[in-house]
């Protein structure tokens, strides 16, 4: 999409200190003749995997996962424990009431950052360092990526995938109609709004949205427009002020693209309201790139039917987050487990799971050209922008400081608060940050 400054070095991971594996845990996974336990004695009948990809092309990205898995690992029998809802609305709840029980799955799928320390700092998770031994995986991923992994030089999880929070999903038939260029994306977050403008003006929806973490995702890519990938990065380790003018101006520019967004939004899914860009009721949609896979789902050809730019005033920045898998402690069946990561982690594993889903793969090693154009320029991008992390998808704080915003932007949406009170309600949700 656009180019920029790399604030962040994304070099391989070869310099890390792997923690040497303990024990006699060395044969791999799937390696029991009957399959019903691994060659070192674990349990790999089964794998009882929980992700939140359980509809439309989501559900078609672990389809796509789950067929390579079954030629690499006939012996195991792959469990599907996806419970629906974006962004894992449904899923991290039912997630943490099972951790919580100490009734784990075999793997679940945990943001790579924050998100992944909460189940760290919980003490539910293994380390898996060994595995990346193993597998072959000690310098395949962008040392950024590992550093958000690796607590005390033990890695706790292994990414399948890098998706993009900062793109805005754009319908040019609808910006035609109403005077607008489609080819030249607005420069800024105030010539977005005077386009947005001009679309309301004529009688439709300059922006679908959805229900609560979408407006997070929303917010969040408003920030970064605003304040710049610098005084962003500093919402999260207390450098940036929640409480500053910067951030009201922000809010207050928020607060108008929500009230001129569609009024059932609150019931709205992510793929639902990027529908309505789709059939042309709404101009843009601002989601992450899952949403490609939604518009190659109904055949939809980007350039014509719809195009994407990087949120305006975020050009040359990459809002990344990125799915990993875990071994929980006490997993049922870790055999199991070590034979799922073997599959998400292999570039065979990666090329089809990320073709189909719109991520670009976590591994360094695979070549562009066999991914779609839309993903090309994906990892074009991620090696050459600047990186900052997503709040509503785990890299940039905890699942408690994202619930607690959400609520507080639902609140706003709802029309039950006003800027200067979502603001102090923010600074409350995110307090945690700076002690
Ligand atoms: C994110 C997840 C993506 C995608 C998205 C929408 O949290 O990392 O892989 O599933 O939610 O559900």
């Amino acid at each position: 999409m656009s180019r920029g400054s790399t604030m962040l070095a994304l070099v391989a991971a070869g310099s890390l200190v792997l923690t040497a594996c303990g024990g006699t845990d060395t044969a791999g996974p799937g390696d029991g003749a009957s399959g019903t336990a691994g060659g070192d004695g674990e349990d790999a009948s089964q794998v009882q995997v929980m992700t939140w990809w359980a509809q439309g092309s989501e559900k078609a990205g672990l389809e796509a996962l789950v067929e390579v898995f079954k030629e690499q690992h006939p012996d195991t029998e792959f469990v599907n424990a996806a419970l629906a809802g974006g962004g894992g609305s449904q899923a991290k709840q039912k997630l943490q009431a099972d951790l919580q029980a100490q009734n784990p799955p075999d793997t679940f799928q945990a943001h790579a950052g924050a998100e992944l320390q909460d189940y760290i700092d919980a003490g539910q998770i293994e380390d898996v360092s060994d595995l990346y031994d193993e597998f072959g995986l000690t310098d395949v991923f962008p040392e950024t990526l590992m550093k958000q992994l690796t607590v005390d030089d033990k890695i706790y999880s292994i990414p399948s995938n890098v998706h993009r929070s900062n793109v805005t999903w754009v319908n040019p038939a609808v910006l035609e109609e109403v005077g607008i260029d489609p080819a030249t994306p607005p420069a800024d977050l105030d010539a977005w709004m005077a386009d947005m403008k001009k679309v309301a003006d004529a009688g439709k929806i300059p922006l679908s949205l959805g229900m609560d973490w979408t407006q997070t995702q929303l917010l969040e890519n408003i920030l970064l427009s605003e304040l710049g990938a610098e005084a962003y990065d500093g919402l999260w380790d207390g450098t940036t002020d929640w409480g500053g003018k910067e951030v009201n101006s922000a809010l207050t520019k928020f607060g108008q693209i929500v009230e001129w967004s569609n009024k059932d939004r609150d019931g709205l899914d992510w793929e639902p309201a990027l529908q309505l860009v789709m059939e042309g009721s709404a101009a843009y949609n601002v989601m992450g790139d899952w949403a490609v896979a939604a518009y190659d789902a109904q055949d939809m050809a980007a350039g014509e039917d719809f195009l994407y730019w990087p949120v305006p005033g975020t050009d040359g920045v990459f809002n990344y987050l990125a799915d990993s898998f875990t071994l929980p402690v006490g997993a049922p069946h870790p055999g199991g487990t070590k034979a799922w990561l073997e599959t998400i982690s292999s570039a065979e594993g990666q090329l089809a799971f990320n073709t189909v889903k719109g991520s670009i793969p976590a591994r360094t090693d695979i070549d562009a050209a066999k991914f779609p154009e839309y993903q090309q320029s994906a990892m074009k991008d991620f090696s050459s922008d600047t990186i900052v992390g997503s709040l509503a998808h785990g890299a940039a704080a905890p699942i408690a400081v994202s619930t607690a915003v959400n609520q507080a932007v639902v609140k706003f949406s709802q029309g039950a608060s006003d800027v200067d009170t979502l603001q102090q309600e923010l600074v409350a949700a995110t307090k945690s940050l700076s002690e």
